[in-house]
């Protein structure tokens, strides 16, 4: 063969016309999945030959695309985690939407690197990260980037906390130098990526001295000013309040108002961790449970949670974008600006740890462009609404006691039956658990609040309906009454 004759290979289908026809099955499959997605048992356990597939060796030969299509067909999409179902509450996830699925596949045909450049792609990430900002009501001229979730969102802040706060340049000398030992502050609420972070950014676990929470499961002001003068006393350094604004196990508010101004009256920076309830500020109805959001220096919100944007996608905003920037920022050679072309334009990597960064801001620009943001805060009063709605239920049915105060969508209760201990209540709640998800009718978890075990529901969905609450406290009451019958 003639060098003029090598064959040169590219991944583009042999055939367009085919991988149309194909691609058009595909989304009329995805719509079939969608529209039936109430009528199918939201969670079911892979038989052992449908698990193998997925561990077969890394495949050497060729296969017809549409045959790769209907191995997924078989074993991935009758196997879902489950979270886009009207009764799927555990833990705490978003339901996504078709929107913003079809927003992933445009954003990958499209093909950009969010690294930054001058280029639509770019801007669309730096006009959502300005309506993230809108929306906590931060001002312009803060900064702000999105990254793969709320863990991320925090562990940043939490970065640029750390830097202007340890009084020496930790970019360069590194976290061994800083001269007293720094303390965060967050409730002992607060969410287990604190924890990784502190562990990351090099200060340890010790480091995140956690506050006791009241009765509200809020953080009692009290033990943290007490705690912030003892760490003083000991010549430790205090730098930083962590708020949560909804935490994970009861959706409990802090006092954000009282925060901001400890933090301000002690010269700590104050964060809020807004995975869960951030968003609460766009909600007509609730939006004064945050009051007091726009005053912090960072906030991290979770668009992939309570916008329903399929995973991943979380946003960190930052008052002070100078030193936002001077966190991260770092211009090598290769990647130095150009003063025209494609390389003049803003570098969105020097907001965060990524270089090549994916576009994960379409399916949040075209969802909110397609259904406004006042439709969003409806969602999220609705989800609220209900949260009250099974509250009552609970506290209407002798069998179920709530187990703490309901603040948001988040409730937590249990079934108890007279007669059993703590333990046997535990195992019974969680054989209920366990039933509800292997018979396909709801997925729930459950936790522990000021030592006491609960079932917890947290209705982040914008598929549900009142109805599929009664239904999880009628199957509730009915596993419940079985479970314990034969115990
Ligand atoms: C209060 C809170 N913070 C942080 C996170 C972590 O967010 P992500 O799962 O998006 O990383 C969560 C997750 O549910 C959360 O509830």
């Amino acid at each position: 063969m003639t060098k003029n004759q090598t064959v040169e290979e590219t991944l583009d289908p042999a055939s367009w016309d085919d991988a149309q026809a194909l691609s058009h099955r595909m989304i009329d499959d995805a719509i079939g999945h969608l529209r039936e997605v109430r009528e199918r048992p939201i969670w079911r356990s892979m038989p052992a030959e449908v698990r193998a597939t997925f561990a077969t060796p890394v495949p050497r030969t060729p296969a017809p695309l549409s045959e790769v299509y209907r191995e997924v067909a078989e074993t991935l999409m009758p196997y879902p985690m489950g979270n886009i179902h009207p009764r799927f509450w555990a833990w705490y996830m978003g339901s996504s939407n078709f929107t913003g699925a079809l927003a992933d596949f445009l954003a990958a045909i499209q093909g950009s690197n969010l690294g930054g450049g001058d280029h639509a792609a770019a801007l669309i990430d730096a006009q959502v990260v300005s309506w993230c900002k809108e929306m906590v009501g931060f001002p312009a001229a803060a900064s702000g980037t999105l990254v793969s979730g709320g863990s991320v969102a925090n562990l940043l802040a939490l970065n640029v906390a750390r830097n202007v706060k340890a009084g020496i340049d930790v970019r360069e000398h590194g976290v061994a130098a800083i001269e007293s030992p720094l303390r965060f502050y967050a409730s002992d609420q607060a969410h287990s990526c604190h924890r990784k972070a502190m562990e990351a950014l090099g200060l340890g676990n010790k480091a995140l001295r956690l506050i006791p929470s009241g009765a509200d499961f809020r953080i009692d002001l009290a033990a943290l000013r007490a705690a912030i003068a003892e760490d003083r006393a000991h010549g430790l350094a205090p730098a930083c309040i962590i708020a949560s604004a909804g935490t994970v196990n009861t959706g409990a508010i802090d006092d954000l108002p009282t925060l901001a101004r400890i933090a301000a009256e002690e010269g700590l920076w104050f964060h809020v961790d807004g995975c869960i309830g951030a968003l609460i500020a766009i909600a007509p109805e609730n939006r004064w449970r945050v009051a007091g959001i726009e005053q912090a220096d960072s906030v991290a919100l979770d668009p992939h949670k309570w916008l329903h944007a399929p995973f991943e996608v979380g946003c960190v905003v930052i008052r002070d974008a100078a030193a936002h920037r001077g966190t991260f920022a770092v211009h090598p050679e290769y990647l130095a600006a150009k003063p025209r072309g494609l390389a003049a334009g803003e570098w969105l990597y020097d907001y965060g740890l990524q270089t090549s960064r994916g576009f994960r801001a379409l399916k949040v620009w075209m969802a909110l462009k397609e259904h406004g943001l006042e439709k969003f805060g409806r969602l999220i009063d609705q989800n609220i609404a209900q949260g009250q709605y099974l509250t009552s239920l609970v506290e209407a049915e002798p069998l179920l006691e709530l187990r703490a105060p309901t603040n948001i969508n988040i409730v937590c209760f249990r079934y108890r039956p007279a007669g059993l201990d703590e333990d046997a209540l535990k195992a019974l709640n969680i054989e209920i658990i366990l039933r509800l998800q292997e018979e396909g009718t709801a997925v729930i978890s459950d936790t522990t609040v000021h030592d006491r075990h609960c079932l917890r529901i947290a209705i982040n969905n914008h598929r549900t309906k009142r109805t599929d609450l009664d239904l999880l406290v009628r199957e509730i009451l009915r596993l419940g009454g079985e479970i314990a019958a034969v115990r």
